[in-house]
């Protein structure tokens, strides 16, 4: 069994993090989204894993993510020209997946549950494909199946305006070599993508055996700032201990569970764990709220926040109001300033967002 993970594509969502960097290397509780899959799939015993990359992030992607050794894996990189979906993705990987069934994971998706169960299921019952669903609230917004009452897959729906189910496609699937074959038949959707719901569906009506199971536990698309916010916190929630490595003063009020990296100094701050914060920062006079997730190398003085990601290098300082659900880009600098005339001034990159008092 080999594992392809999916960590090109645009990252519009994202935007403008994603102008710069790939956003399935923004970090949540300070590692990047990638590395949780990367887990996930090394612990359900797949060691032999293709990463897709794209021209404008794959060298960030492969310089971080390495050749898996740290993972106790191997990891191959297949470079994808341009985002033309997810079924292409897996067309343009096929030399590296060859007659191999394989997972397909989604670089930018979360999951709680374990991912072994799924593929001994998928082994065991020698399926053509096996998909994860979730229940969702939302079914307009996804992919979404229909089963029949023994759960094989009969239909799938992208995006519908009348869902027939609520159950949507959460970006993990297994796949036997069938799939290159239906792939190699396909055309683009109207969007001009080559859809891996329009393969599935292939798969299903040409007789393939499509089989559903849905999570039980939590899954998270971080694709847009809140779902990465969300993210954030059900794994601080769920996996933070408490560590401090670096200098906190006297005068600094720690409760709850926080993780402090070294060379980082705490003076006069009141932390208010699940906080996590990285190594070489100077946090000063500062409160900082639960869920939050301080990235290496940040300085923070005089700075009220909660539940908000900073990433690394940047720059917060004396600010007149508290930062909630917020997401600071790398090397980014909020200060006050002292110039007359008394204004707020701004030099914003392009598709930023702010929303002020
Ligand atoms: P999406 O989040 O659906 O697409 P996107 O990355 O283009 O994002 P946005 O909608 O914000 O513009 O992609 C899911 C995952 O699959 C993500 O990790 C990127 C990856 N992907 C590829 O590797 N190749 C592709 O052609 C596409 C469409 C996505």
């Amino acid at each position: 069994m080999k594992a392809l993970m999916l960590s090109g594509g645009r990252g519009t969502r994202l935007r403008p993090l994603t102008y710069t960097g790939a956003k399935q290397l923004v970090p949540v509780v300070n590692k990047p989204i990638l590395w949780y899959g990367i887990e996930q799939i090394v612990a359900a015993g797949i060691t032999d894993i293709g990463i897709v990359i794209s021209p404008e992030t794959g060298d960030d992607i492969r310089a971080t993510t390495g050749d898996g050794a740290q993972f106790g894996a191997k990891i191959t990189y297949i470079l994808q020209d341009s985002p033309d979906g997810l079924a292409h993705a897996v067309k343009i990987a096929q030399p590296f997946l060859g007659e191999s069934p394989f997972l397909m994971y989604l670089g930018d998706n979360l999951i709680r549950d374990a991912l072994s169960g799924f593929v001994s299921e998928f082994v065991e019952r020698s399926l053509d494909a096996l998909i994860m669903l979730k229940q969702v609230p939302n079914p307009t917004a996804f992919g979404v199946a229909v089963l029949n009452p023994e759960g094989r897959v009969t239909r799938l729906v992208e995006k519908p305006k009348e869902p027939p189910s609520d159950l949507a496609l959460v970006g993990v699937y297994l796949f036997s070599p069938q799939i290159h074959q239906v792939i190699a038949q396909l055309q683009p959707s109207p969007r001009g993508e080559l859809e891996i719901t329009d393969a599935i569906q292939a798969l299903v009506d040409t007789g393939g055996n499509v089989t559903a199971e849905t999570l039980q536990g939590w899954w998270l698309d971080t694709g847009k700032k809140d779902d990465l916010l969300a993210a954030n916190q059900i794994i601080l929630d769920e996996t933070l201990g408490h560590h401090i490595a670096g200098t906190v003063d006297d005068a600094t009020q720690i409760s709850g569970r926080v993780r402090i990296g070294k060379g980082t100094t705490v003076v006069n701050s009141t932390i208010r764990g699940p906080v996590v914060i990285g190594d070489n920062c100077r946090i000063e006079n500062c409160f900082i709220g639960s869920y939050s997730s301080i990235a290496n190398g940040v300085t923070m003085l005089d700075v009220e926040m909660d539940h908000s990601v900073v990433l690394e290098g940047a720059v917060i300082k004396e600010l007149h109001q508290r930062i909630v659900d917020s997401l600071i880009g790398r090397r980014a600098r909020l200060v006050h300033s002292p110039k007359r005339p008394k204004a707020s001034r701004f030099m914003v990159g392009d598709d930023c967002v702010i929303e002020l008092i």
